[in-house]
């Protein structure tokens, strides 16, 4: 039993749903799965867009070979070498043995570090072209998005574009294939998680790339994960407009450290000051229990963050460090700043978030709100401020 569908004429879809892996990159926890999908055009000359995770599906050489119908492969096309498109190389090219390889010079380094040497290479440059006979396919070189090598290939003919991992998302697909055959709305959170995670460091070069992709007459978005975009591409390359140039929605998440529940109370009390100034999506996690890909998910959504942490060690909580050593890594920018936390003697949380505050350099709204001790009735000024000015700039 197999899912193959047809994009087009003779563009054939098939992808794998992997509801088994608990950790992405052994690292992004997977609760509704992920797909890895893989095209194939035939035409007078064939060709394979990708492949999927190795083992992932043991009908996915046999759907190569009932697409091909007793033609040969003659391209494997490899818009990124990332082990779950490129971990079925191998056996498709013991499989065909004369198929051609097409990629970039740094495709080729990455494949040969993976697979060893390999023959049968074409390399192509930004812009070349090939032709399949009906379908002319034009190369579109999108480096860092995610990795060194990513490019897409433009199909001139029909206006498809395989777009590798941009435009993709975790998790499985569940019945639907396009995007006008699902409620997008299941799959939006959790494709901001797939880009704020595992693309959004590279939001600089994925504005570089929108901006090349610009003059393109896309009618159809085939990626490496998730849906086809058939209906509406212009939603999801303005979504990726919209997350790489760190346009936050007027919201706020509120993230706090706390041991034993004093800082826990103080983003409770700030979170229900911002929501009774009138600032309606506010979000409030715990660091110890949330995953981190959340956490940074929700900082990508909203404009305002506020992080609230207690003294552990004359520093941070450690799981609150790990993620402001993880904010400054990605590079997040353009966020509204409010600060918060407790302190039994010497402190340690307040004072290495605002050093947090200074070398990320968002804007912070108040002075951070510090407590020592239980938060008790008459400790909230500094608190009313924060969330007083959190929401002003919101909504101003
Ligand atoms: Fe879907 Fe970067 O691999």
């Amino acid at each position: 039993m197999n899912c193959k569908q047809r994009i087009g004429e003779r563009i054939y879809w098939t992808s794998v749903n992997d509801r088994r892996k608990q950790l992405f990159e052994n690292i992004w926890p997977l609760p509704n799965g992920v797909s890895y999908n893989s095209y194939l055009i035939r035409d007078e000359k064939c060709a394979l867009m990708d492949t999927v995770e190795s083992g992932s599906d043991r009908s996915y050489a046999d759907w190569v070979s009932e697409s091909l119908d007793g033609r040969p492969l003659d391209y494997l096309i490899i818009h990124h070498m990332e082990l779950d498109h490129s971990g079925e190389i191998e056996n498709l090219v013991q499989r065909y043995p004369d198929v051609k390889i097409v990629g970039n010079c740094k495709t080729f380094r990455v494949l040969e570090a993976y697979f060893g040497k390999r023959d049968n290479l074409i390399e192509v440059k930004d812009g070349d072209t090939l032709s399949l006979g009906y379908h002319n396919l034009k190369f579109v070189f999108t480096p860092w998005v995610h990795w060194p090598e990513t490019m897409m290939t433009f199909d001139q003919t029909d206006g498809v574009l395989f777009s590798g991992d941009a435009f993709g998302m975790f998790g499985a697909l569940d019945g639907g294939v396009y995007d006008d055959q699902t409620d997008f709305a299941f799959y939006e959170d959790e494709m901001r998680r797939y880009y704020s995670n595992i693309v959004g460091k590279y939001s600089p070069m994925v504005q570089k790339a929108l901006a090349k992709l610009r003059d393109y007459p896309i009618r159809t978005i085939c990626p490496l994960h998730g849906l086809v975009w058939r209906t509406d591409p212009c939603k999801v390359i303005g979504l990726y407009d919209r997350w790489s140039s760190y346009q936050g929605e007027d919201g706020v998440v509120v993230i706090y450290a706390s041991m034993y529940g004093n800082t826990a109370q103080m983003a409770d009390y700030i979170a229900r000051r911002i929501a009774e100034a009138g600032v309606k999506k506010v979000r409030v996690h715990d660091v110890s229990k949330t995953h981190i890909s959340y956490l940074i998910n929700d900082i990508w959504r909203y404009k305002g963050v506020v992080l609230g942490s207690c003294a552990y060690n004359l520093q941070m909580f450690p799981l609150m460090e790990n993620l402001t050593r993880e904010l400054l890594h990605m590079g997040v920018k353009e966020r509204l700043l409010g600060i918060f936390g407790t302190y039994s003697w010497n402190g340690g949380g307040v004072k290495n978030l605002n050093a947090f505050a200074e070398e990320i350099g968002w804007e912070v709204v108040a002075p951070a709100a510090e407590i020592m001790g239980h938060p008790e009735p008459g400790k909230e000024a500094a608190c009313d401020a924060l969330a007083a000015a959190m929401a002003a700039r919101l909504l101003g």
